[in-house]
């Protein structure tokens, strides 16, 4: 399905990885795609680079989505580029500085995980979703949100990551209940093990993990595996579900025998 024109998303932390394979995604539906990082590194500018040469609608806005107090300038700075929104992906967050014991976890990781992975998210959500119910809007609207396979397993050397994530779910939940009315669909987005810069730190573990069967589906995810799931969604192929979690994951958390 090719959304029409009118279809704009921002998509967080899409520098690289996952965000960049999204914006990817929305741009070949026909989205005008909004993209944020932190600011720095020339990541963004690649992203930029790469939907424009796939065609697409492109406009990068700095920023870090843990800096609440920037939001307001962030959705302005958003809805200037190509209109109203009408997606939302959350997609920035980080892992656990260090892999350690769950009895070593400090409250700096912690408080840095939650600030990033979790309360930066939910006040962004909330900023955008008052923008758009505040501006009507004929077509479809959503505001997807990645979370991770950590939401139902635990890994207890990555636990501030797990809680975070955990709060996304419910965040999903929360905002499908209060946005349903308005039409604004909200979605979680699953991810398992994929291939990107956060995962390269255990590569050779995952090699050996999914050779010994980790997922029915025997391979790495891929950046775009979630892009496509994303772009999905947000085209409205869905639009009489919502609070609704798409699994990304070959499968990896079907309970077997
Ligand atoms: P990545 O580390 O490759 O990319 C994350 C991007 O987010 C980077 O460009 C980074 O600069 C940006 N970012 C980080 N903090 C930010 C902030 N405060 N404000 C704005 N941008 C920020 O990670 P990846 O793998 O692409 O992950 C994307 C999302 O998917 C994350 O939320 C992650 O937790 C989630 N995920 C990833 C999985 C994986 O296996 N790679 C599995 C499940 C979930």
């Amino acid at each position: 399905m090719e959304t029409g024109d009118g279809s704009v998303a921002l998509v967080t932390g899409a520098g690289r990885g996952i965000g960049r394979a999204i914006a990817l995604a929305l741009a070949e539906r026909g989205f005008a795609v909004v993209v944020n990082d932190l600011a720095g590194p020339a990541d963004l500018a690649q992203t930029v680079g790469l939907v424009e040469a796939a065609g697409g609608r492109v406009r990068a806005v700095h920023g870090d989505i843990a800096d609440i107090d920037r939001h307001a300038a962030l959705v302005d700075a958003a809805w200037s580029a190509f209109g109203p929104l009408t997606c939302l992906v959350n997609n920035a967050g980080i892992s656990v500085a260090k892999r350690d014991d769950l009895l070593e976890v400090s409250a700096e990781s912690f408080d840095r995980l939650m600030a990033v992975n979790l309360r930066g998210p939910f006040f962004l959500t909330k900023a955008v979703a008052a923008r758009m119910l505040a501006e009507p809007h004929a077509g479809f609207r959503s505001i997807v949100t990645i979370s991770s396979s950590n939401v139902e397993a635990a890994s207890i050397e990555r636990g501030e990551y797990c809680i975070s994530k955990i709060g996304l779910s419910m965040m999903t939940r929360l905002f499908a209940l209060r946005l349903a009315e308005a039409g604004i669909r909200v979605y979680e987005v699953r991810p398992g093990v994929i291939r990107t810069d956060m995962t390269a730190v255990a590569r050779e573990r995952y090699d050996r993990l999914f050779s010994e069967g980790l997922a029915p589906i025997r391979r790495w995810g891929e950046a775009a595996d979630v892009g496509a799931a994303v772009a999905t969604l947000a085209s409205g192929a869905f639009a009489y579900s919502t609070g609704e979690v798409v699994h990304v994951d070959g499968g990896m958390l079907l309970p077997k025998l």
